[in-house]
């Protein structure tokens, strides 16, 4: 086997071990993780566009208008470490105002994409040093050696943070504060709001995200064998007030059976597979969530209509 196909055995055998333990248990769930195959990754850069999902504009917004200051925040010389950086295009709004970085280190899943990126990268900012991770950042991340001295930025966008379970969330931040050098974070959050508004920022009226959620039934289909009917499952987006979140879930619409790996998975009518939860924060929750990780919320930065924001955490 060469590398690309023995990483993909082994992703194939992850998902099914993950989504098994998942459907076995009482409500049944699957990570958000496995949202991201190419079709997936496709199927979100789309939501990013649509009317409805106003995060990506806010937040692209905010760096622009405060990019300096953002920028700001890493000493010269010091590295600028983001989580889950994808094709780290809104990272270039702070790599342009970022001439006095000594280096960028994007962390992300993906390897093929990480090094594509990091090529285009090392082209366009040829004074910085550009050194990609390749990890899970639910996990703890190892830093490039030669970076252990220099003074550190984490950089987390996109409401991903909401994404995670408290838990993950706050293990992410206290990893990060641990670094040698940390000086701070820059954290986007997405915040409680009207009901309807976030609402419909997760069921939008293309069905676009019924699709990018559906995927995940499709995935496991066409990666793991199994054999998920996909007309008999439908898309339901709720706010869930109590936990401030919105919870993203793919409901049996009638009494079925599937097969994955050799085990049959009950579906009784009505039953939802979780698949995916966005929290939503307030200047207070967000405190608590990042005190315990050793981190203090230094500012908040909100575009025009305050649906958005970025964290600045300073060392607490
Ligand atoms: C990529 C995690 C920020 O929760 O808003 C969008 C994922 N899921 N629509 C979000 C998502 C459905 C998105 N994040």
């Amino acid at each position: 086997m060469d590398g690309s196909v023995q990483a993909r055995a082994a992703t194939a055998t992850a998902l099914v071990e993950d989504s098994l333990r998942g459907l076995r248990g009482t409500p049944k769930v699957l990570s958000p993780k496995w949202l991201y195959d190419p079709r997936g990754s496709a199927l979100f850069e789309q939501i990013t566009t649509l009317p409805e999902y106003y995060l990506t504009r806010s937040e692209a917004a905010i760096l622009s208008a405060h990019a300096d200051r953002l920028a700001g925040l890493v000493p010269e010389g010091g590295a600028l470490v983001e989580f889950g950086s994808g094709a780290s295009v809104k990272t270039r709004t702070l790599l342009d105002a970022g001439g006095h970085f000594g280096a960028y280190v994007p962390i992300d899943i993906s390897e093929d994409f990480l090094q594509q990126t990091a090529q285009g990268l090392r082209a366009a900012y040829p004074g910085m040093q550009i050194a990609p991770v390749v990890a899970d950042f639910s996990e703890a991340v190892t830093l490039p050696e030669g970076l252990a001295d220099a003074p550190k930025v984490g950089f987390f966008p996109g409401s991903t943070i909401g994404n995670l379970p408290p838990e993950t969330a706050t293990a992410l931040l206290a990893h990060a504060r641990a670094w040698p050098g940390a000086q701070g974070f820059i954290l986007g959050v997405d915040l409680v709001k009207d009901r309807g508004e976030l609402v419909a920022a997760y069921d939008d009226s293309q069905g676009v995200t019924a699709q990018f959620i559906g995927n995940i039934l499709q995935r496991l289909n066409s990666e793991a064998g199994a054999d998920f009917e996909l007309t008999q499952f439908a898309y339901r987006a709720r706010w869930n007030a109590a936990a401030a979140r919105i919870d993203m879930e793919l409901v049996s619409t009638c009494h079925q059976s599937v097969a994955l790996d050799g085990e049959t998975i009950d579906f009784a009518p009505g039953e939802p597979i979780h698949v995916s939860a966005s929290r939503k924060y307030t200047r207070e929750s967000l405190s608590a969530l990042v005190a315990p990780a050793g981190w203090q919320l230094a500012e908040l930065l909100f575009d025009e209509a305050e649906r958005f924001a970025m964290a600045v955490l300073s060392p607490g």
